[in-house]
Formats: C-alpha cells, structure tokens, sequence
C-alpha cells in the first residue's frame, strides 16, 4: 500500500460516514409529517369562545387596528401575488383562462365508481350523513354520502357543483361525482369494519349495511342516489388547521392564518354560503410525485355548502351569524329582543331539492361561516380584492356548468340556483371591484 493512497481512504471513510448521515437527514426530511388528530368539538369551541376573547383582548391587534396597519398576508410577492409553485393553490379563474369543459374535467374523471359490483369495505362513522366506503372491480376506492330524506339531490348536488367552483378557484378538491346504484349491487368485503358507538372497529356485516341505507330513502325506481368521492391519492395526514403550521412538515413555513390564498377563500365561501369551512373539511395528503414527496392541502366536504345544511336546508339567518355572534348577542341584549333582521323577510324557494339560499338577503361585506375561521379573521382588503377577483371571473356558462354537474332533476331547481350564483357573484363584483359601476344581474325567480 503506498503512503498516499492513506489519505484517500481516510477521505473516503469521511465521505462515507458524511453520506451515511445526510442520507439519514435527507430521509428524515423526507418523512411523512405525523397525522393531526383533531377533536372537531374543540374546534368549534375553541373558535367559539376562547379564540375571540383572546383576540380582542390582544393589544398588537388593537394598535394595528387603530393605526391601519393590519398584518398583511405573508406568502405573497412584490405585484401582492400568491408566491408560486404552491401546494395550496393555482392561479386558474381570475388569472388564467379556464373554460367550463376544463373546470369539469379538472378534479378527475367525474365518473365515480366502474359500473358492475362494487365492495362495501367500510362504514363512515365521522359526520353526521349516513354514508361508507366502495371499490369498484379496477380496485379505486370511493367514499358514498347520501342525501337527508326530505331533501332528496340536496346535500350530493351541493357537494359536486361547489368542488367543481373551488376547483376552478384552484383549490386542490376530490373527485366529486353523483352516481346512482341498486342494494343488489353491493357486497361487503370479507374485512369490512363498523366502529361502534364505543369507538370499537368490528366487522361489517349486511344488517349494518341494510341499517345505513334505512336511513337513505330511495329514488322512485328503488335505486338509491349518492355523492361518490374518490378517495384522495398519498397518505392521510388528517385536516390542517386554519391558523399555525404543521412543524414537522419542513415546506409549511407560513402560519395558514397568514397564507392569502386561505384569508382570501372568504368571498369564495360568502358566495357559495359555505357555512362549514372549518378545518374538520380540509384534508393534507403526503404524496410523491416527480421524485419528491411532500404535503398537497385538500378542501374536502362542500355538503353543506349553497342552501344545503347537510342534514337539512340552511336556516334564513345562515351566513348572517355565527352560531355564537357575540355583536348579535349584544344588539339582541341592548333593544331587548325588538331588533329584526333581514333574514326574517326571506322568502323560501320551495325547492327541496336546492334547500334555502337567495340573494337578496346576500350581503357580502357581513358574510359569516357558522363559528369564525382564523384564517378568515386576519383577512385584509387585499385578501379579500384577490378572492373577489376570483369569484368575479365565473362566467355565467361556468356556473350554469357547475349546477349542471349537480344533476338536479328539477330544471326549477337547477335554474333558481344558476340564477341565485349569478346574482351573488355580482354582488360581491358590486362590493369588492376597483370598478365601482359593476351591474347586478336582477334575478327573479
Ligand atoms: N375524497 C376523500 N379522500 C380521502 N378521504 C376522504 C375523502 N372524503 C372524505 N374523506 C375522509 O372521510 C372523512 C369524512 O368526510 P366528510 O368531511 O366528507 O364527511 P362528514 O363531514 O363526515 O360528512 P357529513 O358531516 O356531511 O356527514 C374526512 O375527514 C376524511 O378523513
Ligand atoms: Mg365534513
């Protein structure tokens, strides 16, 4: 062995051991954030209660508040633009040209699952829509939620026109579709699971599926109607939250409360009356594509978004208030209960098939989800100018496309709500647009 091949070998053992550790850190980095695992009853209290007495009791806000210097969104650049490429959102309606084919097309297929038999593999057990999960024979995985009895197309029509919106929006959102099946076609998979009311996964059986679709009334042909939505590709991380980050994620560097793209979601959700945009309906998946891995954030859930409330149609006042309004509260308190509110002369549609929304109770300026949404309360004008920029570039035949998706029987139906979106849009032009004389489309149903 020459002398100095000693040196070359130390250097290589170096080198080894160096390799051997960034590879290590490169894995860590590399890793899967931990799951969130949520108490979504504390989400709603926490955001109920102790969340605004805190923030009105925080003295920066205050100063800021005073002096017109709101905290602007942190992940924007110089022209006061989303900093891209993100995981969150793509520039598409209001910044690139979208066609209606193409914000069809652009969440998946929209087929839900092959026709033939489809395995039942396991109940849905969160939420409060009976529902569970299928595949189909090529093996993809759907989850199914069905309509309330009173309100058949309702919840499912909501679900599917609202993902179409929010995707066109550039928000990352499921496959949505409306599918319809007969009992016959379902099997349930040999390991298919139920969790019991003690939180206890046991095997599914047919009584439970039976069970499940007691509470679904069918179509008049007996076949039953469904959301179907495709199961997201990666590994569930669980929802993210709308405020702080996710700190094992090594890309989630901006508090959510300050991302533009979450602040300025608001005149999206005011125009959609998305009264459930809370962190219970988002969705973060780990996924590897191009060779990298990393986090995508998922809206999920628009069920209870235009005039469906889910399990029923939307109450007059949602949208109005909070389900604790402290300043409703207040001006109840103070005229002793003698102030009405404009909600109290809406008018029902009578379309169970649409729930309740209009748009001559629509005020964009107050609109509110059911309990506050941090993100939503840092918003600033900019926040707010940029998503009405988006909400504003729906053309008419999008909408009109996006309710067709929907697959209401009704042709009313589907035209009041066309009608209703169309109007609603304007009005947020009408409060928001630097042009100031934007016309609101009368709609009279
Ligand atoms: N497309 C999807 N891909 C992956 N997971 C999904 C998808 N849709 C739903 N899930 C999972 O199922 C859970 C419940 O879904 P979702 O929020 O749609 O229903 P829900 O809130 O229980 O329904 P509801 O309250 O309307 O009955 C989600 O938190 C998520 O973990
Ligand atoms: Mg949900």
């Amino acid at each position: 062995m020459s002398r100095s091949a000693l040196p070359n070998r130390r250097w290589i053992a170096v080198a080894v051991v160096l390799g051997t550790l960034a590879g290590t850190f490169a894995r860590a980095a590399t890793a899967p954030p931990k799951p969130t695992n949520l108490s979504y009853l504390y989400d709603a209290f926490d955001n109920s209660f102790p969340r605004p007495v805190a923030r009105q009791l925080d003295p920066a806000r205050w100063v800021r508040k005073i002096g017109h210097n709101p905290r602007e969104a942190a992940n924007v650049d110089e022209n006061d633009q989303v900093r891209l490429p993100s995981t969150w959102w793509q520039p598409r309606v209001g910044f690139v040209p979208v066609t209606a084919e193409q914000m069809l097309a652009g969440p998946g297929p929209g087929h839900g699952p092959a026709p033939g038999r489809w395995q039942v593999t396991k109940a849905k057990t969160q939420g409060v829509t009976p529902g569970f999960f299928v595949k189909d024979a090529s093996g993809k995985t759907f989850i199914l939620k069905f309509d309330p009895p009173d309100h058949p197309e309702m919840a499912s029509s909501a679900d599917v026109i609202v993902s179409h919106l929010f995707w066109a929006a550039g928000y990352n959102v499921p496959d949505n579709a409306i599918v319809t099946f007969r009992a016959e076609s379902l099997d349930v998979a040999p390991n298919a699971s139920v969790t019991d009311a003690s939180g206890r996964k046991q095997p599914m059986s047919r009584e439970d599926l039976t069970r499940i679709l007691g509470r679904v009334r069918p179509q008049p042909d007996g076949s039953y109607r469904a959301m179907s939505s495709r199961l997201l590709g990666g590994k569930n991380l669980g929802p993210f939250l709308y405020e702080g980050r996710r700190r094992d994620d090594p890309e989630d560097l901006i508090p959510h409360e300050c991302r533009r793209e979450l602040r300025g979601m608001w005149p999206m959700a005011a125009w959609l009356n998305h009264s459930d945009v809370r962190c219970a309906n988002t969705l973060d998946m780990w996924v590897t594509e191009g060779g990298r891995s990393f986090v995508r954030h998922h809206l999920i859930d628009f069920g209870a978004c235009i005039g469906s409330g889910s399990t029923a149609a939307h109450d007059y006042a949602t949208g109005t208030e909070y389900y604790m309004d402290y300043s409703v509260a207040t001006e109840q308190a103070v005229t002793l209960g003698l102030k009405s509110f404009a909600w109290e002369s809406a008018v029902d549609p009578k379309l169970p098939t649409v729930g309740f929304i209009d748009a001559d109770h629509f005020d964009p300026k107050t609109w509110r989800p059911d309990y506050p949404n941090p993100a939503f309360d840092e918003r600033t004008d900019r926040d707010v100018r940029w998503g009405a920029r988006i909400v504003t570039g729906f053309s008419d035949d999008m909408i009109r496309a996006a309710v067709g998706a929907g697959m209401l029987s009704d042709p009313r139906a589907a035209d009041y709500l066309t009608g209703v979106l169309i109007q609603r849009r304007d009005l947020i032009a009408h409060a928001w647009s630097t042009a100031a004389s934007v016309a609101v489309t009368p709609y009279h149903p």
